[in-house]
Formats: C-alpha cells, structure tokens, sequence
C-alpha cells in the first residue's frame, strides 16, 4: 500500500513493527528495531512484589505442583456460563479451590443479571476527574458483584478513546493517558475491597468496533509505550489489579492473545504483572504461540487451550513448566485478591437476589452530578424560581438513554429516573408541560408495501459497484430484507442490488427516513440523494427531506461487500419512515413558547459493535433544537450521550450540559443541577470537535483502516495533542468545564522534588455560591523530547466555600516526565527546560513557569 500519502507526524515515534510499513524515525534518533526487547528504564522496572504478592506465588507454586495435568489445563480456559454471569471456571473441590465466575461490565453487573444498580457510566465516573470517587464506585459496584456471587468483574474498559467515533466510547474513560492510568487504578483499588478481582480490558490498542475481531493495528512502538500503555501499566503498578483481558484485534500483525511484545514483555516484564491474563470472548486464535506469549486462559471456552493445549504439553511443543507458570498466574490472582478467604454465594442461590441498595443509588446520583459537565451557560442556569418549564425531547421520557449497548448494558432495579420524572418531582408546584417534540433515534415504523404501490424492482449484480450484468430480478413489495435474496445467495464474497420505483407521500411536509441497514446503503427521492447508510455504524441511520403530495421516484442502492478473506456480512435493509416530523417540533416549539424556560434532552444510543459515522446527533434532533431555541430564548440542553457531539445550535441556546448515559438516577441528578440543589462537577474528559472534519485519522486507512490493518498514523497525536498540534480551534477543549461559581487561579510557585517538579498554586472561589474546580497541570517537554505541545500530568479537585482560597499542590514524579525516543533509549527524562502550565482546560492555562530538569 501507499505509505507515503499518510501524513506522518514528527512525533509519530519509531517503532512500527508491521511488515512493509515504513517506520519513522523522529530526526536525530536511531532507526527503530520493532522487534527489540524492551530495554530497562524508569518506567519499565517493576517495582519489587510485596511480601504479600510473593507468599500469593508461593501458594499457588504450592497448589499447582499438587495438580494433575487435567486440573492444571482446566485454569486455561471457561465452560459454559448460566445467567447472571459470562465466563466459568468450575471449582477444584479436592485442592479447595474456589470456582470462578466472571459477569460484565463497567457500569453495572451485566450479563441480564438482575436487582443490580444502572450506574452512570464510564465517561460520566471520568468525568468527575476525582479517583477518590472511582474509588467509592469501585467499592459498591464490586460489592454487588461480590452479593451475585461473581469473583472476577469484567471492568474497568480502559482503552484510550483514540477517536470519538468509537461506539464504546461510554464504556471507556478518556483520551488521555494520564487520568485514564488515574482512574483505572482508583477503580480497581475499589472493586477489590471486595476480594472481587478486577479485569482491565482490552490490552491493547482495541480503539474501535468495526473489523474489531480481525483488524490489525499499525502502531508505533512509541504510541503504544506513550499512549495506549500507560493505562494498564498503571492498572498494574498502582491499582495492582487481578486479570487482564487482552483484545480482538491484532497489534502489528499479531493477535492481542499470542502477542508476545504486549503480554510477556511489556506486562509481565516490564511492569512485573503477576496475576491472570484471559482472552476476550473468542480471542483466541492458537494454542503454543499464545501459551508462549505469556497469557493464560481462553474465554469463554476450551477451542485452543482445553484439549489442544493438554496435546501440546503430552507432546512437547508447550512445556509443563509453561502450563505451570500460566495456572499459577491465574491462581496468584485469586489468593492475592482474597478469593479463597472470602468465599461468595452461588450464582444459581441469589438469581433474583436484590444487591442495589439505597445507599448505591445515591451514589449513582453524585456520580451523575459530579461528572456532569456544564458547557455553556448564559445565566440561565441554575433555575431560579421559574413559573414554569417546558421538557422537550422523546429522550425525556419514553426514549430516555441512561446506558449504552453491549456487555456493557445493565438491567436497572426498580425504576429509571428519565429526565422528565426527576424534574416533574423536584419542580414541585412548577408547572411541567412535556413535549416529544421527535420520535427519537430507534428505527421508524417500517414503510408499509401500500406506499410504493405496484412495489419495488429489484435488481441483482454479482459486483460490489451494481455494474456488469444484472443476475436477475424481481419485484418485491416492500424494503423490510432481512434475509439474502435468493438471487444472490451464492455470493458469499459481496453482491449489489438496485431498488426502483415510487413512494407515495400521504401529505406534504417534512419525511423523515430511517435506515437498518448490513450494507452501503443509499436512498435517493426524486434523484436527490437523501441518505447514505454506512454497515457496522449507527444501527439506525436517518435522512430527511421534505416532499409535495404524491408520487415521488424512488431509488435504493445496496452494496454487501466481504472484508478480505471473509464473508459478505449479514443482509439487512430496512426503511422506516415518519410523515410530519416537522408537525412535532412545531407542537416542542409551541410548549416552549408558553413556557418560561425549556429543557430539552437529546440523546444517541450507541453500543458494542458499532462505531458512530458521524458526531452529529442522530434523526431530527438538531431540527428540533433549533425550532424550540428559535420559540424560547430561555432553552437548556442536556446531552445524553457516549460523548463528543457536535452543537450546530449552541449560539441559539443559553444552556448546556453534557449529562452523559447517566444510569437510573439520571432524572434525580439532573433535576439537582438544574435546580441548583448541586452544580455540575465535571470536566470533558473528552475534546469535543467542532466538526466532523477536525481530529487525527481522516483518511480511510487511518479510520477504520483498509479492511485488514488500521494506521495509526497519528502518532502520540490524538485528543487534545492533535489539536495543538493541528490548530485546530475545537468546540469545546478537554478539561474544560463550568462551575456555578467562579475561580481564580494565582501564585504558580515551582519547585524540583525527587528528580520531578512540584507545582503550587492558589485557588479562590471568586462567586457567591460553593463549588469545585479542577485544576489541571500540562507540561511541555525540551524540543529534543520530540514531544506534543503539552500534556497533562497532574490534576486536583477542589471544593470551596465563596471567598475561600487554598492552595493546590501538584507532584509530577520524574518518571512521569520520562518520554519512550526509542527501542534503544527507552523510557528516559530529557534534561533541560521544561515549561508548566497549570490552568482549569488543556486550552486555557494562565498560570506559566518554567523549570530545569537534569
Ligand atoms: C467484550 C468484552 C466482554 C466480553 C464478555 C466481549 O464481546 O468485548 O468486553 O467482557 O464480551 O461479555
């Protein structure tokens, strides 16, 4: 392929260990050797185990040389799981040794359990920028794990949000590698007060869904060590957390399971990880290369590591000295997070056992406030005593989104707060008038057959591109395909098809159309195309267009085309459409008009398996903003969505508040903030673009990459070091947030401590009522560093009354200064001048010093 049309950053780091994939070489450094072992440096020591680290191996050594070679293989890989939990390894009654049963997911006990707390998820818990509060939610969320009987939690999902798109964006944490590392050690110190081993996934580099099992990952050495790393090394070393869990997808041409860098070198000796590292479900792809690699254990069943494994160890290629090492690394994990002393109920025992409690919900709730993030507000916020109030939106209500899709998805007990419910019982005697103002963003009632009359001409190609000879035709009576026309059956490598003939539009107005579709999908009314349906994004995509009465020509265009090497995907192609979409915002802006103030809530639904196409808000939602702005000056917004959206409404409204999929309390949090009860206590832990076109990987081979690898070319440039390297002006920066109060940051003083820095700065709650800010350090490294501008690398909260001050201390511990050049450098400090900024946003920093490090 053609590497030269991608644009390689200076910073994009030597390293890339891809066959005929040019590495680059940062000027005045050695040329990379990807396949070098990674030498020593100050990160790349593990800190010497603990005594108690050291008796957990002792034990396990002592269990394991008790252990027959079936009992030994049986800690390779699951047997099939009940409800309530996803991955199983039975129990050893003759040595004692517990079962394991491992349940999703990040937010919540997953897997269709029941009786358990809808938290709010992973971006609104990072969004809080306070560990002490992933802390709190590691405790309870692992707590009713523990009370299902679940000894291993899938969670935390760490993977660096390389792009917004990512359709498990809300599952993860953040951009930045600093506060991801933060926040997943805080998490996990969490789950495992409850003698609940932790699982950090997907090691490493799993930043986006489609292609997700077969992509391969073209990423320098240095982004790895540099970016998509330091979350897990931190998991490791500072959260010492129980299991890994490695990811589909391959990295530099070897699967995640069986890559012998990521595992053995940089987990285990680099960072020193002693405990369980377990395949995602159905990641594994071979038996000696992964037993090799320094992984452990196949889920959720046996294809490579149950009887192929047991062949290999009788037959020499893995030897039972390896077999060993990977038992007694699953088995260190147990004892060292307390499984055998903590012994927890069956699953089967406590099924329909309620483990939320009230105490979690009002956790749930904090979690809401504390990680909502107030992004714009003219005064209008909070509500003082309004005669009354306008709710907007089908994401109020019926179409609240309090979670996304996926294992990440959670069951609530009891009831979900939506948006309208919670304001309705906080607004007290206020008036509360609610308008749909939109069906939403699921798919719309299927077109019915009656509208396209005589129906639709089908025609068939074998191509992908619907030219050459057409295979065949037919007449179909309505576009609701779920199955592969017998036409093309055989055409298991891609096919296309062309759909003809009219729709006829009951009454003029404003269509929308909605699409489901497992192809590129286009739809065209009257020659206009009205909508591009992209497979493995959005599983609804929306177009919408405004019609005169009557017949109009219609065409639809279908491509399935296989990925290399693979099967043309599952054929789906559904339309739905809405008469009048425009009649409800009308009604909205209506409610609004009479109203003094309007709330209206947005949402998108995104999920496992999906990756977003667009950053736009799904369906007519913009529309609708935009007419209930135009009705009512007083108009706030609520976002619940997985992340970055793009705001083409934002000068028109006076309100906004990223409120994230905020789990079951979502109403009660919001109408806490809304009302000024609290005040949103978040910062982005995301940069929120300005537009589609802004950001890293805007090519098609650096997103979602060619069909069998991704580049990612970016280098160390993503999130906000994209944007300062780019100059590029986002719509709203990471770190960014605003308080119901004001703050006033002054008096940098810097100091060197243990070969690190020391920044103190003082803070002064400057308004009238009590709040938090976030004050944030980035540092710039010396040129030779060859580093982004500046990058965070310490954070602290502070909440004060009005007219307090106090002052803020913010360690960088020198290996955190320390940068990867190279394979022969390693991890090393570039002495020279380093400069400081310490602010409240990665874009607004006006506190400046500058310090030498040797
Ligand atoms: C997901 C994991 C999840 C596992 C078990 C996989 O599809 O990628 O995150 O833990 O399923 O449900």
């Amino acid at each position: 392929m053609d590497v030269t049309r991608r644009s390689m950053l200076k910073w994009s780091g030597a390293g890339v260990a891809a066959a005929g994939v040019v590495a680059v070489t940062p000027a005045g450094l050695a040329a990379a050797d990807p396949a070098a072992a990674l030498p020593a440096g100050p990160l790349t020591t593990p800190p010497p185990p603990s005594a108690q680290a050291q008796a957990a191996v002792k034990k396990a050594r002592q269990l394991v040389s008790k252990m027959t070679l079936d009992e030994k293989i049986a800690y390779c890989h699951g047997i099939p799981a009940t409800k309530g939990f996803t991955g199983h390894i039975p129990a050893n009654d003759r040595l004692g040794i517990p079962a394991l049963r491992l349940a999703d997911g990040p937010s919540g006990v997953g897997n269709g359990s029941t009786g358990v707390t809808q938290w709010p998820d992973s971006k609104a818990l990072a969004a809080t920028w306070n560990p002490a509060t992933a802390t709190d939610y590691g405790k309870a969320y692992g707590a009713e794990q523990a009370a299902k009987g679940h000894n291993i939690a899938l969670a935390p999902c760490i993977n660096i949000l390389r792009l917004p798109h990512w359709g498990r964006s809300f599952e993860t944490y953040t951009e930045d590698p600093f506060l991801n590392g933060q926040l997943a050690a805080a998490t996990i110190r969490g789950i495992q007060t409850n003698h609940v081993i932790s699982t950090v996934k997907h090691f490493a580099a799993n930043n986006q869904e489609i292609l997700r099992n077969s992509i391969d990952v073209v990423v320098s050495a240095r982004a790895l060590q540099e970016i998509y790393y330091p979350g897990f090394r931190a998991a490791v070393q500072q959260g010492q957390v129980g299991a890994v869990m490695t990811s589909y997808n391959k990295v530099n041409g070897t699967w995640a399971h069986e890559n012998r860098i990521n595992v053995q070198d940089a987990l285990r000796d680099a960072w020193g990880f002693d405990g369980m590292v377990m395949s995602d479900w159905g990641g594994t792809h071979s038996t000696v290369q992964t037993a090799k690699a320094g992984s452990d254990t196949e889920m959720p069943g046996g294809t490579y590591l149950g009887d192929a494994l047991k062949a290999a160890v009788q037959n020499g290629s893995v030897s039972e000295a390896q077999l060993d090492t990977m038992v007694t690394q699953v088995l260190t994990a147990m004892i060292r997070v307390g499984l055998f002393d903590h012994p927890l109920p069956d699953p089967a025992t406590v099924v329909d056992t309620v483990v939320s409690t009230p105490a979690h919900l009002t956790l749930a709730r904090r979690i809401g406030v504390e990680g909502s993030v107030l992004l714009k507000n003219n005064g209008v916020l909070p509500l003082a005593r309004p005669r009354s109030i306008a709710v907007i939106g089908n994401a109020a209500d019926a179409g609240a989104q309090t979670h996304g899709g996926g294992s990440g998805s959670v069951n609530p007990n009891g009831t979900v707060v939506t948006p309208l419910a919670g304001i309705r019982a906080r607004a007290g005697s206020i008036p509360v008038t609610y308008a749909q103002g939109t069906l939403g963003i699921a798919a719309l009632p299927t077109v019915p057959a009656a509208a396209f009359g005589s129906g639709l001409k089908a025609t068939y190609y074998t191509s992908t591109d619907l030219t050459g000879d057409p295979l065949g035709t037919e007449t179909i009576a309505a576009l609701n395909v779920t199955a592969t026309p017998a036409a093309v059956a055989a055409q298991t490598d891609g096919w296309s098809a062309r759909y003809t003939g009219t729709f006829n539009a009951a009454e003029a107005g404003g269509y929308r159309f909605s699409l489901s579709v497992g192809g590129v999908t286009t739809l065209s009314i009257d020659g206009k195309k009205v909508l591009t349906a992209l497979p493995g994004r959005e599983a609804v995509q929306n177009g919408l267009v405004t019609l005169t009465a009557g017949s109009h020509t219609l065409e639809v265009t279908y491509v399935s085309a296989a990925p290399a090497g693979g099967r043309a995907p599952r054929t789906s192609l559904v339309l739905g459409s809405q008469a009048g979409y425009d009649k409800l915002h009308q009604a909205a802006a209506d409610a609004a008009r009479a109203a003094e103030v309007a709330v209206v809530v947005l949402a998108d639904l995104t999920s496992e398996g999906m990756d977003r196409s667009t950053l736009a808000l799904p369906a007519d939602q913009n529309e609708l903003v935009a007419a209930v702005a135009k009705a009512n000056p007083n108009t706030v917004v609520v976002l619940n969505t997985s992340g970055a959206v793009l705001m083409p409404w934002l000068g028109s409204v006076k309100g906004v508040i990223a409120n994230w999929y905020a789990g079951q309390e979502q109403g009660n949090a919001l109408a806490a903030m809304l009302f000024g009860d609290e005040e949103p206590g978040g910062r982005l832990p995301e940069t929120f673009p300005a537009s589609d076109q802004q950001g890293p990987a805007k090519t098609t081979v650096e997103f979602p990459g060619d069909g069998v690898q991704v580049y990612y070319d970016e280098g160390l440039a993503i999130g906000y070091r994209w944007y300062q390297h780019s100059g590029e002006k986002p719509l709203f920066p990471f770190g960014f947030g605003l308080s119901y109060t004001t703050f006033r940051l002054g008096n940098l003083r810097l100091s060197r401590t243990g070969g690190g820095l020391r920044a103190q700065a003082t803070v002064t709650n400057t308004g009238r009522r009590a709040g938090s800010e976030v004050v944030q350090l980035y540092v710039a490294a010396p040129d030779a560093a060859q580093e982004p501008a500046q990058q965070l690398k310490a954070f602290g909260k502070v909440t004060l009354k009005p007219g307090q001050s106090t002052t803020v201390t913010l360690d960088v511990p020198r290996d955190e200064l320390a940068v990867w050049l190279s394979p022969s450098t390693g991890w090393t400090v570039v002495p020279g001048n380093y400069s400081v900024g310490v602010g409240t946003s990665s874009a607004d920093l006006p506190l400046r010093g500058r310090i030498t490090v040797s």
